[in-house]
């Protein structure tokens, strides 16, 4: 191979303290804890509860981490792209913010909204940059605080969303392992089926919305539900077809952590046998931008240098893409 590919050098992440399980949900709402793992597949979820801590604390530990696991100095940093829908403030970017907090003091930053697929656009859009010879070392985080946009009084969404998430260090490779490919699509029309009603533009924030409880997340699940599979499905398809490759050449399919059903659905399809598929919902539900470094982090030992990962995701926009990648270490 010709192309100098861009590497994942380095992964970590990091899940608040707090831990809700499907038995305290129990007491909270109308559900039992056979549902939600049958439905679901998710056993408990990590909620940050400390007062006065955000998505920029999390990412700040996940970052920190990194950097000590890869032996890397904030000062060799040159940017910082933070996928989350759930940033401390509305303005500024998280991105910025947890730069100050690390001590990240020469590059620069900026946050990706994407849902469920903001990790991989964050991440690709990150490999970009290496790529073009303009910035040597950027970290992507993958990071969301889904308990502060989530009505625990709603039995459809509170079982399902955790908080959480993590980062990887980018660097350009002389070997040949790295970024091999992203295919991604968007169709907005989806919004109506995903989305908070109030606090943007199109519904500011007044005495009505909160009365009305329009700041939580919408969800028609059914419809999400089905979106999610094909998304998934079609766009491993084209990549494995446009690089020449089967399923039997994937090492890993490692699919945003949504919902068991879904994830056993996009592989029984794809014919991924259940022993290369990277399941972890069950510890953490699902936390949007964070889920897909989170399954890496924990993966990262079994994974060799070489093999080959797909990375799949659908959310909310709709948003939906897939990556693949050799792993380099
Ligand atoms: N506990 C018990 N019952 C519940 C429940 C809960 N937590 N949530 C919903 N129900 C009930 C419903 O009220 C409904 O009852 P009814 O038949 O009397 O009307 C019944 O269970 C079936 O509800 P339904 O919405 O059809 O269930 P489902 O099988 O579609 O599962 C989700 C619901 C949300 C788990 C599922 O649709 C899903 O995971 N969708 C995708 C969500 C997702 O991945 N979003 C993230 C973006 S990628």
């Amino acid at each position: 191979m010709s192309r100098n590919l861009v590497k994942i050098s380095g992964v970590n992440s990091y899940v608040p303290k707090g831990i809700l399980t499907n038995h305290d949900l129990e007491k909270m709402v109308d559900t039992n804890d056979e549902w939600i793992v049958s439905r679901t597949g998710i056993k408990q979820r990590h909620i940050l509860k400390e007062e006065g801590k955000a998505t920029s604390d999390m990412a700040t530990e996940a970052v920190k981490g990194l950097l000590t696991k890869t032996n890397t100095s904030p000062d060799e940093i040159d940017l910082v792209i933070c996928a989350t829908i759930t940033p401390d403030m509305k303005f500024p970017d998280t991105a910025n913010t947890l730069c100050d907090k690390v001590g990240i003091n020469n590059a620069f930053g900026f946050d990706i909204n994407a849902a469920c697929s903001g990790f991989l656009y964050a991440l690709t859009t990150g490999a970009k940059f290496v790529e073009s010879g303009s910035h040597k070392k950027v970290i992507v985080v993958g990071i969301d605080m889904m308990s502060s946009i989530i009505d625990y009084t709603d039995r459809t969404t509170c079982i399902i969303f955790g908080d959480g998430g993590g980062a990887v260090l980018l660097e350009a490779n002389d070997e040949p392992y790295g970024i091999l490919d992203s295919y991604f699509k968007g169709d907005g029309s989806g919004r109506k089926h995903l989305h908070l009603k109030a606090g943007g533009s199109a519904m500011p924030t007044s005495e009505q919305t909160v009365k009305d409880n329009l700041h939580y997340v919408y969800q028609e699940g059914k419809h999400v539900f089905k979106r999610a599979v094909s998304g998934m499905v079609d766009t491993i398809k084209v990549v494995l077809e446009r690089n020449n490759l089967s399923n039997d050449d994937i090492d890993w399919l490692v699919p945003h952590q949504a919902n068991m059903r879904i994830i056993n659905s996009v592989a029984g399809m794809l014919d991924f046998p259940e022993e290369k598929v990277i399941i972890n919902i069950q510890n953490y539900g699902n936390t949007t931008a964070g889920t897909l470094p989170l399954c890496l982090a924990d993966f990262e030992h079994q994974f060799k240098k070489g093999d080959k990962i797909l990375l799949t995701a659908f959310g909310g926009g709709f948003t939906w893409g897939t990556t693949l990648l050799t792993w380099a270490y």
